[in-house]
């Protein structure tokens, strides 16, 4: 998710590409399944299924950045009001479904799974049928009512949970900060030098259950994550006073 500056790299890699027709790019010959052309001139590398924009000299995400007269610059903080995630890679079967809480875990396409005291709350209890969170000091956290909250983080083996509520403890090892939240853009994970996020299909290594698992890549897990495919989240706002739920369970 980083800024790329990968056009060297992008015409070393076209030796390997026999499979595909190769298109033309100026001068060069590229997979268009691998990279886009920009004015018959520049290309980008398509990453977790997106053709990377082109601004002024480098490739980048509109995930996370924007030109504006030829200067790139990163998108605002998206803070203050709650949203949903929603996967996005055209080349899977889950582009565009959501992010969802259940078994204080974050899957990809799951079922969302919550609580509300019935008894005491009543009316006032939220539907509780979608994932929502609110992002913040590069904190990611859920958006409920129930007293304390509940906070996203990244655990140990870098899949995504949430604290039980009631309760603060998040195990040694973990990360709850080191998000990027951007305005009209996506959530992204900065930790560990932007290896960005990947979806691991059901039964693959990594966990998840019957849905697909969201995974943060990294230099060390990278390796065994050849299952998985990179996708970006989207960041779709709720408006403001939207609650997803009492409790996530
Ligand atoms: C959630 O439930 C509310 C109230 O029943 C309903 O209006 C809304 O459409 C539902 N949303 C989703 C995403 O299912
Ligand atoms: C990468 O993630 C794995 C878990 O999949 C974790 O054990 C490891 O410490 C992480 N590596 C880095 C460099 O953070
Ligand atoms: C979601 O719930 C439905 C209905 O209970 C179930 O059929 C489906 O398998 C569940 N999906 C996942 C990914 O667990």
């Amino acid at each position: 998710m980083t800024k790329f500056t990968l056009i060297g790299a992008a015409l070393l890699a076209l030796g390997n590409s026999a499979v595909n027709a190769l298109n033309s790019c100026g001068e060069s010959q590229y997979d268009p399944a691998q990279y886009v052309c920009w004015s018959d001139q520049f290309l980008c590398p398509i990453t977790a299924g997106e053709p990377l924009s082109f601004c002024n000299g480098a490739c980048y995400s509109k995930f996370m950045y924007k030109c504006e007269n030829n200067v790139l610059s990163l998108l605002p903080a998206h803070t203050g009001t709650p949203f949903t995630l929603t996967v996005s890679n055209p080349t899977l079967p889950i582009d565009g479904k959501p992010v969802t809480a259940s078994g204080l875990h974050l899957s990809l396409a799951g079922n969302t799974s919550t609580y509300c005291p019935v008894e005491v709350v009543g009316a006032a209890c939220p539907p509780g049928n979608i994932t929502a969170f609110f992002a913040g000091n590069g904190g990611l956290s859920m958006d409920t009512m129930v007293p304390g909250g509940q906070q996203a983080y990244l655990g140990p083996d870098w899949n995504m949970h949430y604290t039980q509520a009631h309760s603060a403890y998040i195990p040694a090892g973990s990360l709850t900060q080191g998000f990027g939240a951007y305005e009209g853009g996506g959530f992204v994970n900065l930790n560990g030098n932007g290896w960005g996020w990947v979806a691991c299909p059901p039964q693959a290594s990594g966990g998840g259950g019957s849905a697909w698992n969201l995974v943060g890549r990294n230099e060390t897990n990278a390796a065994s994550l050849t299952a998985c495919t990179p996708v970006n989240l989207k960041i779709n706002p709720l408006p403001s006073g939207t609650v997803g739920a009492w409790q996530y369970a």
